[in-house]
């Protein structure tokens, strides 16, 4: 599976006010990824995957590395990053947005599918009424999301469950206006590159596949390591 440390264990205070931060930091490192190429067919193309991880998600890892060179975010985590990321330049938000939320994407897909462990479905039928109510919701904020962006299912620091969208490389840790925060749960890509080399401009039959790949163990385990729901 992928590992950083944006994903590593992490410490929960008593009242979570903000997304949990890694017990231990060892400096930023690129994933490996969990699974081949071509493990996620027919619904994510073996060419994307090989282009998006190779190059897309390689390229927003160096070039945060090239803008946290010399300071103090070589020993910070993502997410305390994130609380604070107004006020350092825009290109850390770009590509440390990039590599973050990425490695969330990679994580929350899987080639295995298995049965939704009851804790989140269970979260998920409290917040949004059924299943099938939260998929939909969560299936036309990624399909109607104008240009490039991610979709989102986090969880609020109110104790529920959203779904929200974010520009560019925004995602709901990031101390920014115009962003709804909590902590990632579910992550979608909805950039061109993701999926035009098999969908080209019908971005919604790919939005309709991702839930063929959905990883929802990986979703469990965040929700359960968020401490909030
Ligand atoms: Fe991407």
């Amino acid at each position: 599976m992928v590992g950083t440390a944006a994903i590593a264990a992490p410490v929960l205070s008593a009242v979570a006010s903000c997304a949990p931060v890694p017990e231990k930091f060892d400096g930023h490192k690129f994933p490996e990824l969990g699974y081949s190429f071509d493990a996620l067919e027919p619904y994510i193309d073996t060419m994307t995957m090989e282009v998006h991880y190779t190059k897309h998600h390689r390229g927003y890892f160096n070039n945060f590395m090239s803008a946290a060179e010399g300071t103090e975010l070589l020993n910070m985590p993502l997410e305390q990053i994130f609380e604070s990321i107004a006020k350092y330049p825009v290109g850390v938000r770009n590509y440390g947005g990039g590599f973050s939320n990425h490695v969330l994407f990679w994580e929350n897909m899987t080639p295995e599918q298995k049965d939704i462990p009851s804790q989140i479905r269970q979260a998920i039928e409290k917040d949004f009424n059924s299943f099938d109510k939260f998929r939909e919701q969560f299936s036309i904020s990624a399909t109607t999301h104008f240009g490039s962006g991610w979709a989102w299912r986090a969880a609020g620091y109110d104790g529920k469950l959203f779904i929200t969208a974010t520009a560019n490389q925004d995602n709901p840790l990031m101390n920014i206006p115009d962003v709804k925060k909590g902590v990632p749960l579910l992550a979608l890509d909805v950039w061109e590159h993701a999926y035009y080399l098999k969908y080209q401009n019908k971005r919604a039959e790919y939005v309709d596949n991702f839930w063929n790949v959905v990883n929802w163990e990986a979703v469990n385990s965040r929700l359960t390591k968020s401490g909030l729901v």
